[in-house]
């Protein structure tokens, strides 16, 4: 299947290089190509340019945003949260009548708040939309003839695609969205993942519990140290 990546982060990575491995056509999204492969340092994470790591994967396409998303079946939304809305309403056009499935967390970083949360790295990001509204829930209005589908979000990247690597894959993904569709194609290409446990937590408005459990997921991170990869499993 051709299948759009829209990012080049360390998710995205994730994504590419397990949907190369299952055989998928993946064509990758960025704002200009040529100033992605032009890049030397590393991000603030320390994720490494994506050039380099692109010359170690064979077969995957580079291309604009909104290139990568006419040529994908199938895309998958790996844009920064707080500018993915925008990015993306760019790209409508070629993202009308496809399944998109969500995995950004709305966070901003650099937060100036009362009450901080000290973190490895700094400050935590706030989360913006919180409660009332989330990213998933915007990009599906700026996108209407998009079926927006809220999966992987509340797994890290490493172990998204590899469920199996942690627990024997016996622990609980999530999707949210409003087309049936849509979200049986999200539960495939889970499946093709690993996974076992996919919990359809109903409509897209679901979407706001799983971003807000990214703090939780950082605070379990946080406790378990760095680096210790988890899941969670809905016991019942
Ligand atoms: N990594 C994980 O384990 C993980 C897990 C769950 C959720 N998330 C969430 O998923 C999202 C993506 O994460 P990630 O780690 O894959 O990548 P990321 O480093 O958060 O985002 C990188 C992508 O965002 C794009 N971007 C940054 N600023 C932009 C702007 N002003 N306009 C348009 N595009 C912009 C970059 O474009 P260029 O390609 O042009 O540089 C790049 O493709 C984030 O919201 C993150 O919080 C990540």
């Amino acid at each position: 299947m051709k299948i759009a990546v829209l990012g080049t982060g360390g998710g995205a990575r994730a994504h590419i290089a397990r949907l190369a491995e299952l055989g998928h056509e993946v064509h990758v999204g960025t704002r200009d190509p040529e100033a992605t492969l032009a890049r030397t340092d590393p991000d603030m994470m320390g994720t490494p340019p994506f050039g380099s790591w692109l010359a170690e994967h064979p077969g995957v396409e580079l291309h604009t945003f909104a290139d990568a998303a006419a040529r994908g079946e199938l895309v998958i939304n790996g844009i920064d949260g707080h500018n993915a809305v925008a990015a993306l309403s760019a790209a409508a056009d070629q993202l009308a009548g496809k399944t998109l499935i969500d995995y950004a967390v709305p966070f901003l970083y650099n937060p100036d708040i009362e009450h901080p949360w000290p973190t490895p790295w700094g400050v935590m990001p706030t989360l913006d939309p919180c409660d009332r509204d989330s990213l998933g829930e915007q990009i599906q209005r700026a996108l209407p003839r998009t079926k927006v589908v809220k999966a992987f979000v509340t797994q890290e990247q490493d172990t998204v695609v590899d469920p199996k690597a942690i627990g024997g894959g016996d622990h609980t993904m999530f999707v949210a969205g409003t087309d049936p569709g849509a979200k049986q194609q999200a539960t495939d290409l889970l499946k093709a993942y690993g996974w076992n446990d996919i919990l359809d937590l109903g409509p897209l408005v679901a979407a706001r519990g799983m971003e807000m459990y990214a703090h939780m997921h950082s605070a379990i991170g946080f406790a378990l140290g760095f680096g210790t990869h988890f899941g969670i499993k809905v016991v019942r």
